[in-house]
């Protein structure tokens, strides 16, 4: 049952789960040596004392870790989910006993989903760290009133740096974004690897079903496309992969997919994931589905499966396992959709893995520390994270991996900065 606390400060399923929470954000630690190094030097450092830090991120063990990391900085943080069905009941709980009020629980409905951003915002920040955008959004659009504390925020995940980016298009942005989703030391392994496997494992938990054999559509050949179909081919699926841009496309075909359109896919496809970012990338397609086809989404909204369409097929709809919904049509088929068509690999498993999220997270880190150093100097607009910052968190991870690398000599610097030498 939701508990609601007399002291203001939190909303969470159960503080009861604490004790579970704490031992599961300790064993995520583990993985995470990176942010570790970060959080013993905030300690002594204080770098983020007197930043007020609003943040909307998926309430997982990894995250718990950052904020961890972001209040031994010296930041007052309060925590919200970024999305309804993503929170960890456990790890809410065990963050509002360590002190970080948090208002997050699984399964919440999109009005509670709204005020837990309303009770973050209401605490005033002067920076946002969030995943997908809605803070920042609601805050522009609901809250503007609050735009004056504001010194800045940092971004996630694709889809809000895309929105961010319209923002700033716009002209509507009013304070400075950093956008973390931008860091080689984010996409190229925490939307990839992390997302790949995280999918593949949400699906199983979610379905139990045999991938090998299977027509498996991947819906999308960006970072996490590559990732899940990559994963998906090594558990010996029959991986087919759509797209929309030419250049993606023609790398799927020379990784060795099948690449064909939606339309072509749906029939003969036994698992569709989606991972595009995109509206109603399986559309009127739906009408096409084979029998006892499962179909979920990856990305980060969820309307990348038009489910109204799906539902005007459908004669009725019931639950058949925790995370799989039936869908029986008119016509007879069942078609099975994943977790609501919501992250598939955070509602129906524990998202990506620690050892990815610990390059993100210290990403997302010093990124808050370079906001905070840089107050006052920076435009209203959407910002890479700081190159240094990108290589300092790569060679931290090969370090902590045991993983030594060559360095240039003075002479092959020399050599590849220079015009003149040729054959
Ligand atoms: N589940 C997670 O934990 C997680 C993690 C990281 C990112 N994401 C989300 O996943 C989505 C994809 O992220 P990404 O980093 O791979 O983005 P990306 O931009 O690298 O890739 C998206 C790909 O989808 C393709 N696409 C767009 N519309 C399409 C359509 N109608 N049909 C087929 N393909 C289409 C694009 O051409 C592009 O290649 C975003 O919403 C992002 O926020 C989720």
């Amino acid at each position: 049952m939701t508990q609601i606390s007399e002291k203001p400060g939190y909303d969470v399923k159960d503080l009861g789960l604490a004790q579970k929470g704490r031992d599961r954000i300790e064993w995520a630690a583990l993985e995470m040596p990176v942010l570790s190094l970060i959080r013993d030097r905030f300690e002594k450092e204080k770098p983020l004392a007197g930043q007020r830090v609003g943040a909307c991120l998926h309430i997982t063990t990894e995250t718990a870790n950052l904020l961890l990391t972001l209040k031994a900085g010296g930041a007052d943080i309060t925590a919200c989910a970024s999305n309804p069905l993503s929170t960890q009941d456990d790890v809410a709980a065990a963050l509002v006993e360590a002190g970080i009020p948090t208002y997050a629980i699984k399964g919440e409905d999109n009005t509670t989903y709204y005020r837990h951003l309303d009770a973050v915002l209401n605490t005033k920040p002067n920076q946002t760290m969030d995943d997908g955008c809605d803070l920042v959004s609601r805050l522009h659009l609901e809250r503007p009133e609050l735009i004056a504390n504001m010194i800045g925020g940092t971004e996630e995940t694709t889809t809000g740096v895309i929105r961010l980016k319209a923002m700033e298009k716009d002209n509507a942005l009013r304070f400075p974004i950093v956008a973390v989703n931008e860091a080689d030391t984010k996409h190229m392994f925490d939307n990839r690897y992390g997302t790949g496997q995280s999918t593949l494992d949400g699906l199983l938990r979610a379905t139990n079903v045999l991938l090998a054999g299977k027509n498996f559509v991947v819906g999308g050949y960006g970072w996490c496309g590559r990732g899940l179909a990559t994963r998906a081919r090594g558990m010996g699926a029959q991986v087919i992969v759509t797209e929309v841009d030419p250049i993606r496309a023609l790398e799927a075909v020379m990784d060795g997919f099948r690449v064909m359109t939606m339309e072509e896919a749906a029939p003969v496809a036994d698992i569709i994931i989606t991972v595009t970012g995109n509206l109603n990338v399986v559309d009127r397609q739906l009408r096409k589905l084979k029998d006892g086809a499962l179909i979920g989404n990856s990305g980060h909204f969820n309307d990348e499966i038009n489910i109204a369409f799906l539902d005007e097929l459908t004669e009725s709809r019931r639950r058949v396992r925790e995370f799989v919904e039936e869908f029986k049509l008119f016509d007879g088929r069942k078609i099975y959709l994943l977790a609501d068509g919501r992250l598939l690999n955070l509602a129906a498993a524990e998202g990506h893995p620690a050892a990815v999220m610990d390059m993100s997270f210290a990403n997302q880190a010093l990124s808050a520390e370079w906001v905070a150093k840089n107050h006052g100097k920076l435009e209203n607009k959407v910002y890479v994270v700081p190159r240094e910052i990108d290589e300092a968190i790569a060679s931290l991870k090969l370090k902590a991996m045991g993983i030594s690398i060559d360095s240039l000599s003075a002479e092959q610097e020399k050599y590849i900065s220079s015009w003149q030498s040729g054959t």
